[in-house]
């Protein structure tokens, strides 16, 4: 199979096993890998944590494109060998480091990374990781389900090491990879449609720098979807709802892309067009895509879908890899610094959804830290979308944790997204479109609509006070706009005990 896979002859010589491969990765290392929620490497980073268990004391510094799977990220964290990790997690075990610092971590927006790599600001590219399915006839890349910073990677890593897929389908014609040049002399990135083809079909690589290919048959952890509940389909129904209306009242035009954020509201949303007979035929443009898109696709409902990385479950998986022949007409895999393009997602005017932690009666989000300290993945693309998109959409269940947390709260306790860049925010009560409305105007509908009746009268009688006693353009009380936190982290439970 390998002979098949490895069509640049010459790099047959460089084939060994995950145990020879990983000596490239010394205490130190800048280790740059392929990786964005799927087509991540799995071997090196068990034979590094072979290493440590063996008594080795090293730490590396670990790159990614977002999260990858708990192979990578949770035997790594396990094995006490990171020192950095960049951008996007969300493994248990690494997240309760990074809040530990134990591990350092720095969160960005994940459209800006590519181009602070070149420039060198993230240090040198010590080795390239990457997972792929193919070496082209010149030496060249094709990777698995997801594109990522890879391309970048590649390009600067002194040393590449290579992951070759052996059993998963040869995915050539999903990818689409085109590397901007960087300031000053960036010329615009030249699509016009969420389906435009603008690069080639591999990732350029120098064949020179490949140290070792190690041959993999595992696979992405697939990823596990439940069914929507009600809260999701209600999110999901009042946004589809309200577009129609803007769309009907000519506020937007009938046939702007869309992008939907990661888990099971953003899946939602998109499986609510399956039975929606307003929307015949959309274009996404996003950064991840999920199960929703092949349905989609299946109810011949998408003109084309382009994003980063697919995360699928494994029955979607399958089904994708059985009829790859179709779904490649229709599905576009890009650098993220393509897909995330805050010019890009003007220009098309994408419709952004993305998930919150918690917003605040204002309108600013949380998208990232629990009770305002503590990490829980990361921005990733939702700033890109959120700041860019035509309208951007902010999506949260009003509680939390069985209704002791309210995810309306009187200031958000760590801010992702401003009230200048968030337009709509929904709960499973309601929705508001902050757009035209002043702060307390915000304020009095995303009391009345948003939040979870429990929350109301609390929420209601802080912006009052608020009003009386500060005033203002945005009045708030502040030494009381942490209330909700301070009460939950002492008693469990931000109501009041009775
Ligand atoms: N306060 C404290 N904890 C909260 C909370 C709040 N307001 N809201 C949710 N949580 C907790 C949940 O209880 C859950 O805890 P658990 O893991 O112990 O069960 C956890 O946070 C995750 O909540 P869940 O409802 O399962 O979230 P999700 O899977 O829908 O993810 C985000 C929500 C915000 C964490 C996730 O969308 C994210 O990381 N977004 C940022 C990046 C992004 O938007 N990317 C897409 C851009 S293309």
């Amino acid at each position: 199979m390998l002979e098949k896979r490895i069509r640049f002859k010459p790099l047959m010589e460089k084939i060994t096993d995950p145990d020879t491969a990983c000596q490239h990765i010394q205490d130190g290392t800048n280790v740059f890998i392929s990786g964005f929620t799927a087509g991540y490497p799995k071997l090196i980073p068990l034979a590094l944590a072979r290493r440590a268990d063996a008594g080795e004391r090293f730490k590396i510094n670990l790159f990614a494109g977002a999260s990858t799977g708990d192979i990578l990220d949770g035997t790594l964290a396990e094995a006490g060998v990171i020192r950095w990790r960049r951008p996007y997690m969300s493994n248990r075990s690494m997240r309760n480091m990074i809040n530990a610092n134990e591990i350092y971590f720095k969160d960005d927006h994940l459209s800006k990374l590519s181009a602070q790599v070149r420039s060198g600001e993230w240090g040198d590219v010590h080795v390239a990781v990457v997972e792929a399915v193919a070496i082209t006839e010149k030496g060249h890349l094709v990777p698995t389900m997801s594109v990522g910073n890879t391309p970048t990677y590649v390009r600067e890593a002194k040393k590449i090491i290579i992951e070759l897929s052996d059993d998963l389908p040869e995915l050539e014609g999903i990818h689409d990879i085109f590397i901007p040049e960087d300031p000053p002399y960036r010329m615009p990135i030249p699509i016009y449609r969420a389906g435009d083809r603008i690069g080639k079909p591999f990732i350029e690589m120098d064949p020179d720098r490949v140290v070792a290919i190690v041959s993999s048959h595992e696979r992405d952890t697939a990823a596990t979807f439940t069914e929507p509940g009600e809260v999701s389909l209600r999110i999901a129904e009042q946004i589809l709802d309200f577009v129609a209306h803007e769309i009907k009242h000519d506020h937007l035009p009938a046939s702007l892309p869309w992008q939907s954020g990661v888990g099971d509201v953003a899946n939602a949303v998109l499986s609510g067009f399956l039975d929606n007979d307003f929307f015949n035929i959309i274009e996404v443009y996003s950064e991840v895509l999920q199960d929703a898109v092949l349905d989609l696709i299946d109810m011949g409902k998408v003109r084309s879908a382009s994003g980063s990385a697919m995360t699928l479950s494994q029955s979607y998986r399958n089904r994708f890899f059985n009829e790859l022949y179709r779904y490649r007409e229709k599905i576009i895999l890009r650098p993220v610094e393509i897909s995330n393009s805050p010019e890009v997602i003007r220009r098309l005017g994408v419709i952004a959804i993305n998930t919150a932690i918690e917003a605040d009666i204002y309108g600013q989000v949380n998208s990232t830290h629990l009770m305002g300290s503590q990490m829980m993945n990361g921005i990733g693309g939702s700033g890109d979308f959120i700041r860019s998109g035509a309208i951007s959409f902010v999506v949260t269940p009003s509680t939390a944790k069985g209704g002791k947390i309210s995810s309306v709260v009187p200031m958000v306790s760590h801010v992702d997204h401003s009230e200048h860049s968030v337009n709509v925010v929904v709960t499973e009560y309601g929705l508001v479109d902050t757009r035209n409305l002043t702060p307390r105007q915000v304020a009095e509908a995303i009391i009345k609509k948003c939040a979870h009746p429990d929350y109301r009268d609390l929420l209601w009688d802080y912006y009052q006070r608020a009003v009386h006693t500060s005033g203002g353009h945005e009045p708030h009380l502040l030494g009381e706009a942490f209330s909700f936190h301070e009460r939950f982290m002492a008693t469990g439970d931000m109501r009041p005990s009775p």
